[in-house]
């Protein structure tokens, strides 16, 4: 085995296809054979914590060892991307509350019922950004809502659930926004306010698992943005086999900008907004269609 001058060991390429296969199948996020550096690196600490001499070790614990279940969160929290703040993506957004909130309305007038969720929520900026808009609209004031986030890592969630937050994430927040949304907390932090709070809630989920993906509730919109641009085709058709499976007839899915649908054969129908183009579940053959048939 080849060790760097401070003493880390190189991962060998057979090392790298076992413990990138074992990420993937686990969560569908796909380490390129170009970022085998990358994975070192970041996997590198977790060796180190465990007095694991080399990567064939490690991948022998992740497989076999007691703890395997918790290490392998851990390798995928080093190697996942949480970026996300506030009011991300604004011209989807504006589509969203000028076109799709109407519609919505309309659609649950009856139940006065509205499920939206957040998959791969991150810290939770995206969940609370969307029960802000909800609120901003006045539409739904006295109406059970509900927003779901949702991450496989459990840091962030921690995070997305003590709901306080400093400049990076406020960086898309305007003063009026800042102004009504959130409490001042000290140390240039802010904290979402109780009444928007009251609408959102998060749970732990690999949007891989078919079986704990029956447990997420029927929703109306889905948003999964910059989640799947980390798989590949065969893990995107996965998740959105179930994504679709969850969201109810004639409900939306938005993608992050750089994403799409195409090649994914996805039972989706493409719908153009004015301000954005968003995917939506067919409505049961037979029912009457939505808006726009
Ligand atoms: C870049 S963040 C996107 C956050 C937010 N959706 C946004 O667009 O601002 C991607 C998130 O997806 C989560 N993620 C990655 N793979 C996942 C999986 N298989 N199941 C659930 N969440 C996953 C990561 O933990 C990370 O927090």
């Amino acid at each position: 085995m080849t060790r760097f001058d401070d003493g880390r060991p190189e991962m060998t390429l057979e090392e790298f296809r076992l413990l990138r296969d074992h990420v993937y199948s686990h969560c569908g996020i796909l380490v390129h054979e170009d970022m085998k550096f990358v994975m070192e690196r970041r996997l590198w600490p977790r060796l180190e914590a465990l007095g694991l001499m080399d990567f064939g070790a490690y991948h022998r614990y992740l497989r076999y060892d007691a703890q395997r279940h918790a290490e392998l969160e851990a390798a995928v929290e080093s190697l996942t991307t949480h970026e996300t703040y506030f009011f991300r993506e604004p011209s989807q957004l504006k589509a969203f509350c000028d076109e799709l909130l109407p519609i919505l309305e309309k659609r649950n007038g009856r139940t006065r019922r509205l499920r939206l969720w957040s998959a791969g929520c991150s810290s939770g900026e995206e969940a609370y950004t969307l029960a802000m808009l909800l609120k901003d609209s006045r539409r739904f004031d006295d109406w059970d809502v509900e927003v779901y986030g949702t991450d496989i890592s459990r840091r962030v969630l921690t995070l997305a659930r003590r709901a306080e937050y400093g400049p990076s994430a406020l960086r898309a927040t305007s003063a009026d926004l800042l102004e009504r949304f959130f409490v001042p907390v000290g140390n240039n932090r802010v904290r979402v306010r109780d009444e928007v709070r009251a609408w959102v809630s998060f749970g732990h989920h690999n949007l891989l698992d078919e079986t704990g993906s029956q447990l997420v509730p029927r929703m109306d919109v889905v948003f999964c943005r910059n989640v799947m641009i980390y798989f590949d085709l065969a893990a995107r058709r996965r998740v959105l086999r179930i994504v679709r499976d969850r969201l109810v007839p004639g409900g939306y899915l938005l993608l992050g900008h750089s994403e799409n649908l195409l090649n994914l054969g996805a039972d989706f129908e493409l719908v153009h907004l004015r301000g954005d183009l968003v995917y939506r579940r067919p409505e049961l053959p037979g029912l009457t269609g939505g808006e726009g048939r």
